[in-house]
């Protein structure tokens, strides 16, 4: 079915990511069919533009990056609005201006999109609301990061809280909208072969990785203040551990998937005290003061981490004794997201040099979900085992396009699906985890361990899961 018609106001509608991500993914889904002919999208900034210069804008730094259809981008351009405004402040004109907009189509749906750093959630709010245009059919979607430790998410959860219900609150992580995510609670939840061995019992222990080539040129502002373990680990790395440790949900509904997440988030076991220096690790690549940003390193650049690794654990009944290794870093050698299962040995074994079964699931690149299984190479002689893998390839598989992450995210805002979008509770129980870790590194005298670009971290990465006798999974070079 067509989505309704809506309005879409992106505030920070000039900036990075809705120039990178949110019109691409927007220009795609009207190709599709999927934008009703009235929806309007109303880029807000600071920036004094009207609608030419900013239809001027998107036609030049975004047209390049989308398919080239020439009416359709044409149709797009149109639906396109610039209003100028200052939030929190005492100019209301711009406030005037985008009620003037929205005047006379208080039935369409509303969707607020909060593309802004987190310290203006509230004021947007609160101006919004003074300027009367919340209606019924609103709703708010809020970008990451939402705050920067538990208190400071609460205190914007509470102030979006006091104008937009829950079920009007939107919380992007957007790995929740990359396919191979989906893809895994239908592997898990589809397939019946797959959940008899899903435990202790048999999984020896999960690695869950987003290592990323780039550094962080230009971000030092952004990064400096945020560093992996809240970039990443807090919501994408935690979310991916959630979706591979939850229990089967009754139903495919968005009440149902949240509550078996949040479970898992609550059955995390706190890293506390002289536990952080054994369990966490992190690391600075050589050079990250060097790079070129329009601010200077400070103390605080010295400290931020671009790489961590933690070994974590649920504590439940499904999990207990297996640890869950996340890592994330930048100026890795290779952009690869992946989650693997790694299972234990046989219980008995009568070849030798046999080892064990891993299934590893690909988020990026390359979509797709690999099972390593022991064969025998082929020959009259001796028997001689080989690990080889049994892959199924998505974009071999299935011919229609993969969309971005935020195409299906920006959709189900558009119909008002919240399924794959962060509640509450979710938030602040993956925040209530990561606290004392930070609070640990904040007091700790020790500086990141430094690691040299282009490596897979730094030596203590190595060691989490040496000292058990394991390795993280590396692709073998051909
Ligand atoms: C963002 C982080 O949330 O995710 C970035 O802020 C990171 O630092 C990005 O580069 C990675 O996303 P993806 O989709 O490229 O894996």
């Amino acid at each position: 079915p067509l989505a309704h018609e809506a309005d879409l106001v992106v505030f920070g509608g000039t900036g990075d990511l809705s120039m990178r991500k949110l019109l691409p993914a927007l220009f795609h889904s009207d190709l599709e069919g999927r934008l009703a002919p009235q929806t309007r999208i109303i880029a807000m900034s600071r920036g004094g533009l009207d609608d030419a210069d900013f239809r001027g804008k998107v036609d030049s730094e975004v047209r390049q990056s989308v398919p080239d259809e020439s009416e359709a981008w044409q149709r797009f351009l149109g639906r396109l609005h610039h209003v100028s405004v200052d939030v929190g402040g005492d100019d209301t004109s711009g406030w005037a201006a985008l009620t003037r907009l929205l005047a006379g189509h208080e039935q369409r749906d509303r969707v607020f999109y909060l593309a802004s750093p987190p310290m203006t959630f509230g004021p947007f709010c609160r101006d919004l609301h003074g300027a009367g245009l919340i209606t019924p059919q609103s709703r708010v979607v809020l970008e990451k990061p939402l705050g920067r430790d538990l208190a400071s998410s609460q205190l914007i959860n509470a102030e979006v809280g006091r104008y937009f219900a829950e079920e009007q609150i939107f919380r992007i992580d957007h790995y929740l909208g990359k396919e191979t995510v989906q893809n895994l609670l239908v592997l898990r939840f589809a397939n019946a072969f797959l959940e008899p061995i899903w435990n202790s019992l048999w999984i020896d222990h999960v690695q869950i990785t987003a290592a990323e080539s780039v550094g962080t040129p230009g971000r030092r502002g952004y990064y400096d203040h945020a560093g992996a373990l809240r970039d990443m680990v807090q919501n994408h790395l935690l979310q991916l551990l959630t979706l591979t440790a939850m229990e089967p949900p009754a139903r495919n509904d968005r009440e149902a998937i949240r509550d078996e997440k949040v479970k898992v988030l609550q059955a995390l076991r706190p890293i506390v005290g002289d536990e952080v220096s054994r369990f966490t690790v992190r690391g600075q690549y050589d050079g990250y003061l060097d790079e070129p940003s329009s601010t200077p390193p400070t103390e605080l650049s010295k400290r931020v981490e671009t790489f961590t690794a933690i070994r974590a654990e649920v504590k439940n009944w499904r999990w207990s004794g297996v640890p869950f290794y996340l890592r994330t870093g930048k100026r890795m050698p290779y952009r690869r997201s992946e989650i693997v299962i790694q299972f234990k040995d046989v219980p008995h074994a009568i070849f030798p040099g046999g080892s064990p079964n891993r299934l590893v699931i690909r988020l990026q690149p390359e979509e797709g979900i690999e099972l390593h299984i022991m064969a025998k190479e082929p020959g009259a002689g001796e028997v001689t085992l080989k690990p080889v893998p049994l892959k199924l390839s998505f974009g071999q598989t299935f011919t229609a396009r993969v969309p971005e992450a935020y195409e299906r995210l920006l959709s189900d805002v558009l119909a008002g699906n919240p399924t794959l979008f962060m509640r509450r509770d979710e938030v602040e129980a993956a925040w209530r985890w990561i606290d004392p870790i930070l609070e640990a590194w904040e007091s700790s005298s020790e500086l990141p361990e430094p690691y040299p670009g282009g490596t897979t971290g730094p030596a203590g990465a190595h060691e989490l899961l040496g000292r058990s006798g394991r390795a993280w999974h590396e692709e073998e070079t051909p």
